[in-house]
């Protein structure tokens, strides 16, 4: 018997049928999608008929999202059309910038903020297009801007002629992004895409079989997302990495922390049973990025660090398969994009929109309500007091 699957326990529903209880909802097949496949056992991802080590490092972030939302990579003219679909939707709605505006002042943390500011999007009309096409593009506004008031910086306008990633990193920073990490974004940006019915994912398409609108789903998808344990802790995985400073300290540093039953950040997954097929395509980006132009040392410790921590875990942990999971990498690249620590779930954010926008649009085709049943566990024959005899 699984500790959490679904032949745990078969509840008895009032009518006196059973149903299968799987707490977690782990092993239970909610919707068929061709958006992406997690083969956890084989360590394998496939995003759109492509696998991500295929796909990521070599398309844009803007070819990605057509493919998740048509089924098939663009031509020219179909890019040249999305492209320019996002580049006129970035600008930021009044309401919006005024929501950001009072949170600063209220020193709402970053993705509270991306989760008030997101639900102001959206043309209210019914139109999944126009919401999806406003909240994929509008996001990384919504996040730079929020970074630069609340360091007292002035926000920067997006620029129009500058891809998705690039303005991305332009409204951080206020610097066109060289060629070397606009590829280290969108390679990012791809490999996080879509990763089967994940938590946020599934929230969207909650929302939105119940035939709310997009911007809803992705406004609660952002809430999901923030959690640390989906999309909330990636930090932690390269603090390690600086505690441990040199390569000489990471193996007694590390067999500490397994020793006092410490989890080592940035390995292990629920899932994949083999090494996370997103590490390496982001392990090869961040080669790439660091190489060019970012802190080459902390490259080489990182993968010091990575062998040793494979190594130890197998030692302390064997038979437990604990390789190097997606939030290493990501930690590496990020932060040799310049993005501090907070800015990296807002990342994610940017990048899972395109598979929960493309779910929207699977869901809404399907046009069925999502509504599981509950097992009553609580009392049955109670009867009422009065305010003053209880
Ligand atoms: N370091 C040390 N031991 C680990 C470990 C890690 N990173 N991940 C799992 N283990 C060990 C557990 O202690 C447990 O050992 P035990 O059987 O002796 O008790 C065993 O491996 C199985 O752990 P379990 O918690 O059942 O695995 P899970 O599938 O529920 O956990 C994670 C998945 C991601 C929560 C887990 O691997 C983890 O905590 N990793 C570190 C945090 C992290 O990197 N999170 C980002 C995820 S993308």
């Amino acid at each position: 018997m699984r500790k959490h699957g679904i032949e745990e326990v078969v509840a008895r529903m009032s009518d006196g049928t059973s149903v299968g209880f799987a707490p977690g909802l782990e092993g239970l097949v909610a919707t068929r999608t061709r958006l992406s496949l997690v083969d956890g056992e084989a360590g394998r991802l496939i995003i759109a008929g492509f696998p991500v080590e295929e796909l990521a490092g070599r398309a844009s972030f803007e070819e990605t999202l057509y493919l998740l939302w048509n089924d098939a990579l663009p031509d020219e003219d179909q890019l040249a059309g999305l492209k320019g679909d996002l580049a006129g939707r970035r600008a930021l709605p009044q309401v919006t910038m005024k929501v950001l505006v009072e949170a600063v002042t209220e020193r709402v943390p970053t993705m509270d903020a991306l989760r008030m500011a997101a639900g102001t999007l959206g043309s209210r009309d019914g139109d999944d297009c126009g919401d999806a096409l406003q909240v994929v593009a509008a996001i990384p506004t919504i996040v730079a801007t929020y970074w630069r008031l609340s360091r007292d910086d002035e926000p920067i306008e997006p620029d129009r002629e500058l891809s998705h990633a690039a303005n991305y990193l332009y409204m951080l920073s206020g610097e066109v992004p060289s060629t070397e990490r606009v590829r280290a974004l969108e390679t990012y940006l791809n490999a996080a895409s879509d990763h089967g019915m994940n938590a946020s994912t599934f929230a969207a398409r909650v929302i939105i079989s119940t035939r709310s609108d997009v911007v809803s789903a992705v406004t609660g998808a952002v809430g999901a997302l923030k959690g640390p344990l989906h999309g909330g802790a990636p930090g932690p995985a390269l603090d390690v990495v600086f505690e441990i400073g040199e390569a000489a300290r990471a193996e007694p540093h590390l067999r500490t922390k397994l020793e006092r039953g410490e989890r080592l950040m940035g390995f292990g997954h629920r899932i994949y049973k083999a090494r996370d097929p997103r590490a390496d395509v982001l392990a090869a980006a961040a080669e790439r990025l660091y190489a060019a132009d970012a802190d080459r040392e902390l490259y080489r410790l990182a993968i010091a660090v990575e062998e040793t921590a494979i190594r130890l875990l197998d030692e302390y942990k064997p038979g437990r398969n604990l390789y190097t999971n997606v939030e290493y990498y990501t930690a590496l690249l990020l932060h040799g994009l310049g993005l501090p620590t907070e800015l990296f779930t807002p990342a994610f954010t940017a990048s899972r929109v395109a598979g929960w926008t493309a779910h929207c649009f699977e869901q809404r085709e399907l046009d069925r309500l999502i509504r599981p049943q509950s097992e009553y566990v609580g009392a049955e024959d109670r009867t009422w007091a009065p305010l003053g005899e209880r």
